[in-house]
């Protein structure tokens, strides 16, 4: 199983590096990958940083490459870098299994590892428009060497600046990480989407207690800064969040300002996460039923605190916020650590 592992591990190492070279040296790789990357402003020195690369529009461009390299076949469907196509499927009667490449004709995004192995690929299309293309984005499956509730993208180019920070911002996606760094704001991560998992979160833990979510600021970023952030005030983190304006995510507003204008706006626009949560779930909402609701759900993320004074204090804004005497609170506390909820 470690041998498994291992084998993985220099595919994707090797993978990485084709993708690069075909981005890098490729007619095609340069004319469309490298034509898209500099569409989107992205500097030489990030695009190295990053390891970014491209993968080749033919269906089998990186499987025959690697088999003439003398890579098995095993080691392209283990890491997910190639799928097995059924042979009936496939029209193929020649009994031979038949193989695909999975990110063919996408930019490719590699996830490195806290230690920077190559665990996983991301995959953009170029052009969301293109017919029969249902994803955006193609992400390498689950793996023995990769479980995605577990990595963070960018955490081992941001590892450094997030110890020397003291703070990491957490962002939804590969662009906004790559776009933060080439603006010069480098303590930055991204989950890619997803919710937050304990994994992720102890894992950024060992380098700062302090972290800013900054997320799109369409419904579904709010949605996603509200989902696991219980389980951030759980493990003992300060959360903040910040959503840009709309129709900006951190991508755009990083291309259009400076390091230092970028983070006077977080300065000045994050909110405290309770505070973010009961200015969201309280406003203009008058029918009682759905206040207490409200109520209950934001005494709940409180309940999450451990230290006792930072507890307090947010009971004591809590009750101005909401314009409840402080023992309603108090009490509803009490009942969320009696019942365990
Ligand atoms: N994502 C994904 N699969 C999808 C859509 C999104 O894995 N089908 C992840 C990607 O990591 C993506 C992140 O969620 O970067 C955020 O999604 P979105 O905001 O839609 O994409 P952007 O990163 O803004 O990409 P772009 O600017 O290229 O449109
Ligand atoms: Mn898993
Ligand atoms: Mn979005
Ligand atoms: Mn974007
Ligand atoms: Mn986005």
């Amino acid at each position: 199983r470690e041998n498994e592992r291992e084998s993985m591990f220099i595919v994707n190492e090797w993978a990485a590096k084709y993708f690069q070279d075909i981005l890098q040296n490729d007619v095609d790789g340069r004319a469309i990958g490298m034509q898209y990357f500099r569409s989107r402003g992205f500097r030489d020195d990030i695009i190295r940083k990053f390891q970014l690369g491209f993968a080749l529009n033919q269906r089998t461009a990186l499987f025959d490459e690697a088999v003439k390299k003398g890579y098995q076949p095993k080691y392209l469907v283990d890491t997910g870098l190639c799928f097995k196509v059924d042979k009936e499927e496939a029209g193929n009667k020649s009994g031979q299994d038949k193989y695909l490449d999975r990110f063919s004709g996408r930019a490719i995004f590699p996830w490195l590892s806290v230690s920077g192995k190559v665990v996983a690929f991301g995959g953009r299309v170029l052009d969301t428009r293109t017919k029969g293309v249902s994803q955006k984005y193609v992400n390498s499956p689950d793996s023995i060497i990769y479980h995605k509730e577990r990595e963070l993208y960018g955490l081992y180019q941001a590892k450094k600046a997030i110890a020397k920070e003291d703070c990491v911002y957490m962002v939804e996606g590969y662009t906004d990480v790559i776009s933060m760094h080439q603006c010069g704001i480098e303590n930055v991560v991204a989950n890619s989407g997803t919710a937050l998992s304990i994994h992720q979160i102890r894992l950024l833990h060992r380098f700062t207690s302090n972290i800013v979510l900054l997320y799109d600021g369409d419904a579904a970023g709010v949605h996603a800064a509200l989902r696991g952030t219980d389980m951030l005030l759980e493990e003992e983190m300060n959360v903040k969040v910040l959503f840009l304006p709309d129709g900006n995510d951190p991508d755009s507003f990083a291309r259009s300002h400076t390091a230092a204008d970028f983070r006077k706006y977080i300065e000045e626009n994050q909110k405290d996460f309770i505070q973010f949560k009961t200015d969201l779930s309280l406003n203009g909402v008058t029918d009682p039923v759905k206040r207490s609701q409200a109520i209950n759900s934001i005494v709940e993320s409180i309940s999450k605190i451990k230290n006792q004074i930072t507890r307090a204090s947010y009971i004591t804004d809590c009750a101005h916020r909401l314009g409840v005497n402080e023992a309603i609170i108090v009490n509803a506390l009490n009942n969320f650590v009696r019942n365990g909820m």
